[in-house]
């Protein structure tokens, strides 16, 4: 199958990075040349993820809920519409920039910030916690503890929804790399009970052929 064309930036970049032995500075890079106009980001787009969207939330009546990765904040405005008090954060201080220029008037807090460094205090902070996308665009040797620090955001009582690459065309190497059901499941690794874990077919949306969508809760 042929790749998305738009996908192209990313692995040119993500290659580049990684080549250097970084893991993670191919983000920053990815959107800078998008904002010059050299580059597309390929999940740069309005709407929120539809696995969000249709995932029944009860309204967020001003719990607070953290979003990792948040790009360009389509996720984390998403969330504020239902009433939840957002923080988002992105490695990239160019995507916060993005975030913060879309969405003027936002009530969200986004913050640069490091899920493999995160702030002390975000530690079973949040009532409830989205990782989108996110740790499917990294590579081996940092997506363990990628995972095991994103449960240990959510607090006593609150939830976890897990947003991730299943299965991924072959054409070619990622990113995305899609998530093993084992890395799934060790979402749950800070004391996290798993609700419900599903398989979404996605056939219409590029790269990505079906996705996980996975509940916890402490
Ligand atoms: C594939 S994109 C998905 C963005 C967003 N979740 C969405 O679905 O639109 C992955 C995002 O994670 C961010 N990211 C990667 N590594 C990160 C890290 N260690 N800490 C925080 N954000 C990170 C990237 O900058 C990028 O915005």
């Amino acid at each position: 199958m042929a790749a998305d064309p738009r996908i192209g930036d990313v692995r040119r970049l993500a290659a580049e990075s990684l080549a250097d032995g970084d893991a993670t500075g191919w983000f920053e890079r990815l959107y800078a040349e998008a904002r010059d106009g050299r580059a597309t980001v390929p999940w740069d787009v309005p709407s929120a993820s539809v696995n969000l969207r249709e995932f029944a939330l009860a309204g967020g009546d001003g719990q607070r809920a953290l979003v990792v990765g948040c790009g360009n904040g389509r996720d984390a405005e998403h969330l504020a519409g239902l009433g939840y008090a957002v923080t988002a954060f992105d490695i990239s201080g160019t995507a916060i920039a993005l975030a913060r220029s879309r969405h003027p008037r936002s009530a969200v807090d986004y913050r640069v910030a490091d899920l493999l460094e995160p702030p002390a205090e975000w530690r079973r902070g949040y009532d409830f916690v989205l990782e989108s996308n996110n740790v499917q665009a990294l590579p081996a040797e940092i997506r363990a503890r990628a995972i095991a620090e994103v449960g240990t955001f959510v607090a006593a009582g609150g939830t976890l929804l897990v947003l991730a690459a299943a299965v991924t065309d072959s054409s070619g190497d990622g990113p995305p790399w899609p998530l093993t059901r084992a890395e799934i499941d060790a979402f749950a690794a800070s004391g996290l009970r798993q609700e419900s874990v599903e398989r979404l077919e996605s056939p219409n949306s590029g790269v990505l052929l079906s996705r996980w969508r996975a509940l916890f809760s402490r």
